[in-house]
């Protein structure tokens, strides 16, 4: 063989793999063998891919600290605003998981269980996480429907999670019927 030769048979070689990998990913999802209930295993690379592009992210883009100051009356708003947005997935102190959120992979932390609080989680990215939601997962963005100071009113409460004073903790207990709420 000449080395001309060579070039072009290594040459088609890399072509074709190039183009079989992709063609052999596109069967592979096609085939129905792929997994995606959500009581099976996860899928492979599928937390490396979520956590390290979100990571990313959260360095490149979360803002540092919060231009509101953690206030008694904003840790408070944080809780009324938790208790209508985020509980049903999140749970509540003393409280079950709810059924919906025992159903989803990946599962919502209950940020009143101890170990899985955002207490020492920066604050920046708790507000992004919570402003923009994270994609493949169920995490919804509450961009459009809560502004920047109820957004940061809710994360610098669950940022006390595992000291919240009591009034805060009574505004998450009731229920919305029991006590006339700011705003409502
Ligand atoms: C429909 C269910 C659902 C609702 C409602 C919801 N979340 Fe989440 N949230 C999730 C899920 C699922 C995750 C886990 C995502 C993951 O594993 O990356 C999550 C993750 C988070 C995280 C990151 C936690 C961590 O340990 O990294 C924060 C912060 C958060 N949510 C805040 C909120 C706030 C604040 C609200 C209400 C304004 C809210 N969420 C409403 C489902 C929900």
């Amino acid at each position: 063989m000449t080395g001309l030769m060579r070039v072009w048979c290594a040459a088609i070689g890399a072509g074709a793999t190039l183009l079989a990998l992709p063609l052999a990913g596109y069967l592979a999802l096609r085939s129905g063998y792929v997994p995606m209930a959500i009581p099976t295993r996860p899928l492979p690379l599928e937390r490396y891919l979520a956590k390290t592009a979100l990571h990313a992210e959260l360095r490149r883009a979360a803002p540092r600290r919060s231009p509101f100051p953690a206030t008694a009356r904003a840790i408070e708003s944080g809780a009324i605003i938790y208790r209508r947005n985020c509980a049903f997935c999140h749970g509540l102190p003393g409280r079950k998981t709810e059924a919906a959120a025992r159903g989803m992979y990946p599962p919502p932390p209950q940020f009143f269980h101890p170990g899985a609080m955002v207490t020492t989680d920066p604050v920046g990215w708790s507000y992004w996480k919570a402003k923009y939601g994270i994609r493949l997962t169920g995490m919804p963005g509450f961009h459009a429907s809560l502004s920047d100071r109820q957004l940061w009113d809710v994360v610098q409460m669950l940022r006390r999670a595992d000291r919240l004073p009591a009034p805060a903790k009574a505004l998450l207990l009731a229920s919305p019927v029991q006590r006339a709420e700011p705003g409502s």
